[in-house]
């Protein structure tokens, strides 16, 4: 199996997706270290070091080679240059692919974390021809699960405290959403 062809920068009406650099550790920092935003995701509060570490980890993150694979992408505000969040691709398995996301709770409620989610879809369904993208969300997750809705993804699965995470058990909610459905929307 070849790797994908993707193309970037990805730019919509506000923003631009597109690969890290290292100088986005300051912008990073600001959410990567709120433990809000890291409530329902699997990282840890992260001080600057810490963010660099990962930082370094992203930057390499820009391709799809091979299923298991994660593309990280930055995503920027056009009018002010800042990284306000990141959007996650990964190359699941063959033509399936797994949906993640996280913004800064100040870029929240605008809208960008919608706009960059379907950038990413139009280029998971529309320019690499998946047949299917999942995301998988911690139960309690309610603005991740509402901006899912907002993608015409459906629930399709509820696996009860199946997952050790941050010290509980918690439940884990799958949702996906095929080619077809994407295309008739
Ligand atoms: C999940 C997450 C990305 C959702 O962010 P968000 O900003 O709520 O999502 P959207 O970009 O779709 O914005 C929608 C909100 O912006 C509002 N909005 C304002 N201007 C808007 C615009 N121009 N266009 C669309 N929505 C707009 C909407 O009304 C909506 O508000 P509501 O949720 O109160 O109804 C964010 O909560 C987050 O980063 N959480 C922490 C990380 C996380 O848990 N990630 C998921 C792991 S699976």
């Amino acid at each position: 199996m070849s790797g994908l062809d993707v193309a970037l920068p990805i730019t919509t009406d506000r923003l631009v997706l597109r690969a890290h650099r290292l100088d986005d550790l300051g912008d990073l920092a600001r959410f990567h270290g709120d433990p809000e935003v890291v409530r329902f995701v699997p990282w840890p509060v992260r001080d600057r070091a810490a963010t660099e570490e990962t930082l370094r980890v992203k930057l390499t993150q820009t391709e799809l080679l091979a299923p298991g694979q994660w593309l990280v992408l930055a995503v920027e505000v056009r009018e002010t240059g800042r990284v306000v969040g990141e959007v996650l691709l990964k190359w699941a398995s063959e033509a399936q692919g797994e949906l993640g996301f996280a913004f800064a709770r100040d870029a929240q409620g605008r809208g960008y974390a919608e706009e960059a989610a379907r950038a990413v879809l139009r280029l998971a369904f529309d320019d690499l021809g998946f047949h299917r993208v999942s995301a998988v969300v911690v139960e309690g997750n309610e603005a991740s699960v509402r901006l899912l809705g907002r993608l015409g993804f459906r629930q399709e699965a509820r696996h009860a405290e199946a997952v050790h995470f941050k010290g509980a058990w918690v439940t884990q909610l799958v949702f996906a959403q095929l080619a077809d459905e994407w295309r008739s929307t």
